[in-house]
């Protein structure tokens, strides 16, 4: 039986949903990010694949990307997570707090963190100087989606699922004021 969607219950068409007052459109379906979460799980084991490396899920966003990257990850792997917090309402506002550390060890090790987006990328400038800190042998960035015009940190991104316009988007982790993060699309704002 099909389960009523938002888009039924809102009776709107189905590529576009309404939260919150505002509209959004489907920007990045489910299928076509599955398929690129894939290739970006062969291309992180190829770089690994003889080491161990401990992939660190910035939390909230990352939490679906995390897991779906991770699950049947083809080598030997470990995981945390690490909350920080820099966005309200839809905008980033450079304030980064770091809510939640880390528990594992990471001195000598090879580390991978995982970013739902990166926007402005002082949340990810941050978090590089505070873990850097531990001395870990290696830092690499995966990032789903990565907002170039926005950007204003020095890092590179080592692993990237898309480069989005500088354009707010929801879903498949990424909230709006804490919701819809459960959407499995990604959705863009529309324009009024
Ligand atoms: P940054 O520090 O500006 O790079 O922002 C990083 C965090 O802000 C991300 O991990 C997201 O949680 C959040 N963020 C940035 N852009 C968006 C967006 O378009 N939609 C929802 N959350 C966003």
């Amino acid at each position: 039986m099909e389960l009523p969607t938002w888009n039924y219950l809102l009776n709107l068409p189905m590529q576009t949903i309404k939260v919150k007052e505002k509209r959004f459109e489907i920007a990045i379906p489910a299928n076509r990010i599955a398929q690129r979460v894939e290739e970006l799980q062969a291309e992180i084991y190829l770089n690994y694949q003889d080491r161990t490396p401990i992939f660190i899920g910035i939390l909230n966003g990352s939490f679906i990307f995390m897991a779906d990257l991770l699950k049947g990850y083809p080598g030997d792997c470990e995981m945390d997570f690490i909350k920080a917090s820099s966005y309200e309402g839809m905008e980033s506002t450079g304030d980064v707090k770091e809510i939640m550390g880390l528990k594992t060890d990471i001195e000598g090790r090879d580390i991978v963190l995982v970013e739902d987006i990166v926007d402005t990328g002082l949340t990810l400038e941050k978090l590089l100087e505070n873990l850097k800190r531990s001395k870990p042998s290696s830092i690499s960035i995966v990032s789903l989606l990565f907002k170039p015009e926005k950007c204003q940190a020095d890092f590179k991104i080592d692993f990237l699922g898309f480069e989005i316009p500088n354009e707010f988007v929801i879903g498949y982790g990424l909230d709006f004021d804490g919701s819809v993060r459960n959407l499995k699309h990604i959705y863009r704002l529309q324009e009024s």
